[in-house]
């Protein structure tokens, strides 16, 4: 017996839940390809951030402007209109992903990166036109102002997500963190607003201070399976109450990590530190695996495993719950002093 690994996700139809979550990995061609042949189903690329594209816009308008009204003969500036041959970041981005999708035969996901709707979201587009299968909305916003209320807060995320949704016609999906006061309900409205896929959750990169140097210090810290809960948990009680793929990242390190995930019902499970920590062979051994205990388990496909384990689902939907917290607590084995 084989068992069938595919899995839907936003519309596509994929080889296995194992999707390459934005990293450095994806740079460059040769290394996506690279996770194609050790099997990677999709990949998301790294970011284009709001940031990049803002700056980069502006020093285009400077370029296009030096000179603009000092001399009669460039009133309008030196530089022609479409400034031949200017290669910046999103440039540089947008070619890397049609090469990307020229080369691979599995689908390429391009990811947007910011926090505030503006001109910026045109890149979506731009993408788009640059043959991305997918778009992945990466909103990443720390509420640091006293003034702005949750509901500002929330309305910000789905100001982005529905401008983003009217820029393109491909699927979108937005990755969020998990910081919202009902995220089950934030969830709902992301889809509202036109997510077409929620990817739970952003992992919050958290500075840290260097007592010695006084210094505040930004480090990428790569996770570990204990961190898959938090996904694990809201995509369980998210599976069947809203209309859109779900897909996990922060915490999939394992074969066992992917079944869980899909068992919860997730569609894909997506993973960065894995893969920086092992390299494309880890798509490989865990794709494997899976197929192995799959077999044993008699399963046949992750179709049929999908959601088994979902709150709704589930034979104790409590136990996503306040009642699990309880009773975690209170029956935990306390060594006798
Ligand atoms: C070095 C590094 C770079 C990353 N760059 C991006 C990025 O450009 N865009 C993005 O959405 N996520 C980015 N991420 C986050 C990952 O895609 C992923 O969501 C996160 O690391 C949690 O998954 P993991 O537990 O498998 O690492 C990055 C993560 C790492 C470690």
């Amino acid at each position: 017996m084989s068992v069938n690994l595919e899995t839907s996700y936003l519309g596509m139809t994929l080889s296995s839940p194992l999707v390459v979550a934005p990293s450095p990995l994806g740079r460059r061609v040769a290394g996506l390809q690279r996770l194609e042949e050790a099997g990677a189903a999709a990949v998301v690329l790294p970011s284009l951030f709001e940031e990049q594209i803002v700056h980069d816009s502006y020093q285009v308008h400077a370029a296009l402007e030096a000179g603009a009204g000092v001399y009669q003969e460039a009133a309008r500036g030196y530089l022609p209109e479409a400034a031949e041959g200017y290669t910046n970041g999103s440039e540089r981005y947008l070619a890397l992903l049609a090469e990307a999708r020229r080369t691979l035969r599995i689908p390429v996901i391009a990811s947007l990166n910011g926090a505030s709707a503006g001109g910026w979201v045109e890149y979506a587009r731009r993408m788009e036109d640059a043959g991305a299968s997918a778009l992945e909305l990466n909103v990443y916003f720390i509420a640091a102002d006293v003034e702005e209320t949750g509901e500002q807060v929330e309305r910000r995320y789905l100001d982005l997500v529905a401008a983003v949704r009217r820029a393109v016609g491909i699927p979108v999906a937005v990755k969020v963190g998990p910081y919202f006061s009902s995220m089950a309900n934030m969830a709902r409205r992301l889809v509202e607003a036109g997510a077409n896929g929620l990817v739970l959750f952003n992992r919050f990169y958290q500075p840290d201070i260097d007592v010695e140097d006084l210094k505040v210090r930004a480090n990428v810290e790569l996770s570990t399976s204990a961190e898959l809960r938090l996904p694990l948990r809201w995509i369980a009680i998210l599976k069947g109450r809203v209309k859109a793929s779900l897909a996990a990242t922060t915490g999939v390190h394992t074969a066992e990590d992917v079944l869980k995930l899909v068992m919860a019902g997730a569609d894909v499970a997506m993973s960065a530190s894995a893969l920086l920590r092992r390299g494309p062979g880890w798509l490989t051994g865990v794709r494997d695996e899976m197929a192995a205990w799959m077999e044993e388990h008699e399963y046949d496909s992750i179709e049929q495993m999908k959601g088994s384990l979902s709150q709704a689902a589930s034979p104790d939907p409590a136990a996503f719950e306040r009642a699990n917290y309880m009773e975690t607590l209170v029956t935990y084995a306390t060594p006798t002093l």
